[in-house]
């Protein structure tokens, strides 16, 4: 995996009619058999045929695929399924395969039945799987225009050095510049960015800034699922600079806003 791929994924709702080339599938197959989440949560992944399984959503148009995830209620869950499904996302877009995470606008029980989701599990999000349309529908250029999904949060919005009161600016020499470059630009419910982070010198600490409401019973604290995104795209590019480090959770204990919770801490091996 590599930043080419975050760079150039684009949420696709308008899709061809076409069906996905059977090699194509099998690499999806493997791959999300051997999938891995994070802190020791496991995701299971779940593929759909929208018409035998009977499974739709109002802002998708021609896709005949969807691939499901879901986890067991626990701590940790919803970093690790962002954190998964977000790689599982990049590696279907490196195969040329256009995905939408998709949390609010999808007929939810009829996925939720075709899974056969138990009480003690949550399936955040479905994808469909498929090709690109070479044109947007109407719709989804409206819905584009309306979340600014072609825009991003600036820098100095996001990333903090040492503490909350010293933004972090784009211009400033910093070695994890790129990697948060890289987090700027993941996906999020309703482009709402919800990341949060302060870096130290070999540490660098994420949170999760609440946006009232968004908490549901049906797909959890999705904003928790967005900094789990957060997280992979920061490994991804991390790696890529030949950075090596692990995710831990041992909050630092730095002064925060009240709608900002701790996450998590990526730390650099020294
Ligand atoms: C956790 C999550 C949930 C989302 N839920 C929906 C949804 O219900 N419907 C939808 O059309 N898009 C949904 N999106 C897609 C976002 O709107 C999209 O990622 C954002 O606007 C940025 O656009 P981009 O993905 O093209 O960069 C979701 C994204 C994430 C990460």
């Amino acid at each position: 995996m590599n930043t080419d791929v975050i760079k150039k994924r684009k949420s696709v709702r308008t899709y061809k009619e076409e069906a996905i080339a059977e090699d194509i599938m099998d690499q999806v197959r493997s791959y999300l058999n051997q999938d891995k989440g994070l802190f020791d949560v496991p995701i299971d992944f779940i593929l759909l045929d929208a018409e035998k399984n009977h499974v739709s959503s109002p802002v998708i148009l021609g896709a005949h695929t969807y691939v499901a995830g879901k986890y067991k209620k626990q701590n940790n869950a919803e970093l690790s399924f962002g954190y998964a499904f977000e790689k599982f996302i990049l590696y279907a877009t490196s195969l040329g395969l256009g995905t939408v995470w998709l949390a609010a606008t999808i007929d939810r029980k009829s996925f939720e039945q075709a899974i056969d989701l138990k009480a003690d599990e949550v399936m955040p999000v479905v994808t469909p799987l498929g090709y690109a349309a070479e044109k947007r529908s109407v719709r989804e250029k409206l819905m584009r225009k309306g979340m600014k999904s072609d825009s991003r949060l600036p820098f100095e919005s996001l990333f903090y050095k040492d503490t909350f009161d010293t933004p972090l600016r784009d211009e400033d020499e910093n070695i994890w510049h790129f990697p948060l470059e890289m987090v700027r630009w993941a996906p999020s419910a309703t482009n709402k960015q919800p990341w949060r982070v302060v870096v130290e010198k070999d540490q660098v600490h994420f949170y999760e800034k609440k946006t009232k409401g968004y908490e549901k019973d049906s797909y959890g604290d999705i904003q928790k699922v967005d900094v789990g995104i957060a997280l992979s795209h920061f490994e991804i590019a991390a790696k890529e600079k030949g950075l090596k480090g692990s995710f831990v959770q041992s909050d630092p204990g730095i002064k925060t806003a009240e709608d900002t919770e701790y996450m998590a801490t990526y730390v650099l091996e020294v």
